[in-house]
């Protein structure tokens, strides 16, 4: 393909940082680059702790455990999310219950929550899909008067905001993809924040395979045992050292990527006004990251031939999930409370279309004059 559907970015620095771990001979866990890259999530975030973990599956299976779920447990989320969203609850033996989204934004129906909410239910996970936030306000206000932890899913969400706060920093816990197709990258990467101080000694503890290592390495115990349940959660050195490198480029990273989004959003606006297509919606609330863009086409036959067209055309343009309430394991592990048909119709239509650094950004016109020849 020439243009492929991602390409992941380097900034030039990750090779140099690697070489500095490499000579420092510190190349486990928690070391000096992994120390940075906690104190700039905690910044930037303003998460009360930042713990870097192997990936936002690891972060959300911290989370999980944190939470307490026990077998029986329920857990509210969107069906229209990647799978770990869910793996993490059902892996503690909790049950996800699937609510359908919202047509204007793809995330969670705040106004279907309560509705699904059961004397089970523990928590509900706040899926921030394609880097745009969830309706916060009402979603931390329902789990409040109701007695939920909330979690965010901000695996695309590093620089978006709601109402000036960022993602991953709003609900209790927050979970962070630094995966090869995100936006600041480590190849394999995440991170868990922990905005309600209560969880800060556990989290160090389940991260460090239920001890209290990190404790000791602070000297305030003389040695260290085993204390809670736990696994290894953290990644190495090297992997810290090249996130590092992406992190100090953050904010010009996202900038460049909003350039390439808003040319497409231009591009494709006369075909919005025409019916033939659906733009994102970003909410006066929202300050996105520009992660990805999607178009929703009417239907899934469209989908396929635009698909098909851009395919003869070199562009990889791609769909996204596959709902969970009615994949093989979703049935088995968890259930949906309501209607489902946004989840079902949506994701049948959307397709996600090129949108990386270097690329360029003439595809977009080319996108739109496939879509216009459909
Ligand atoms: C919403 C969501 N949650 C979790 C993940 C998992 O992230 P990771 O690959 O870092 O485990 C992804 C990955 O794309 C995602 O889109």
């Amino acid at each position: 393909m020439k243009v492929p559907f991602n390409r992941p970015y380097m900034t030039g620095r990750e090779l140099g940082y690697i070489a500095q771990a490499h000579q420092s001979h510190r190349l486990a866990g928690d070391g000096p680059f992994t120390a940075r890259c906690s104190r700039w999530l905690e910044g930037r975030t303003g998460a009360a702790k930042a713990l870097l973990t192997h990936s936002c599956t690891a972060a959300l299976d911290m989370a999980a455990i944190l939470a307490g779920i026990e077998p029986g447990d329920e857990v509210i989320m969107p069906s229209y999310t990647f799978v770990s969203t869910a793996n993490a609850f059902v892996l503690r033996g909790g049950v996800p219950v699937f609510v359908d989204i919202r047509p204007d934004t793809l995330n969670i129906d705040e106004r279907r929550i309560e509705a699904a909410i059961t004397p089970r239910t523990k928590a509900l996970v706040a899926v921030h899909y394609a880097g745009v936030g969830c309706e916060m306000d009402a979603i931390l206000e329902l789990a409040r008067r109701r007695g939920l932890l909330v979690i965010e899913d901000a695996a695309q969400g590093l620089m978006s905001e709601h109402r000036g706060r960022s993602l991953g920093a709003l609900g209790h816990l927050g979970c962070i993809s630094f995966h090869e197709t995100k936006n600041v990258i480590a190849g394999e990467g995440g991170a868990l924040l922990v905005n309600d101080a209560r969880f800060i000694e556990r989290a160090e503890i389940v991260r460090e395979k239920g001890t209290d290592r990190t404790r000791f390495f602070r000297g305030e115990v003389d040695k260290y045992t085993w204390v809670d349940i736990g696994s290894s959660f953290l990644p190495g050195e090297i992997v810290a050292a090249f996130l590092w490198a992406q992190l100090e480029e953050a904010e010009a990273i996202t900038a460049r990527r909003i350039e390439l989004w808003n040319r497409y959003h231009e591009r494709l606006e006369p075909l919005e006004r025409a019916g033939r297509l659906r733009r994102p919606l970003i909410p006066a609330s929202c300050r996105h990251n520009a992660h990805l863009y999607y178009v929703l086409l009417p239907s899934v036959e469209l989908r396929s031939r635009l698909i098909e067209r851009l395919r003869e055309r070199q562009i990889n343009a791609v769909f996204h999930y596959v709902p969970l309430h009615s994949s093989p394991a979703g049935r088995r592990f968890g259930r949906a409370a309501g209607s489902m048909e946004h989840t079902d119709h949506l994701a049948g239509c959307l397709l996600r279309l090129p949108l990386w650094l270097g690329m360029d950004p003439d595809v977009a016109d080319r996108v739109a004059r496939e879509i216009e020849a459909l």
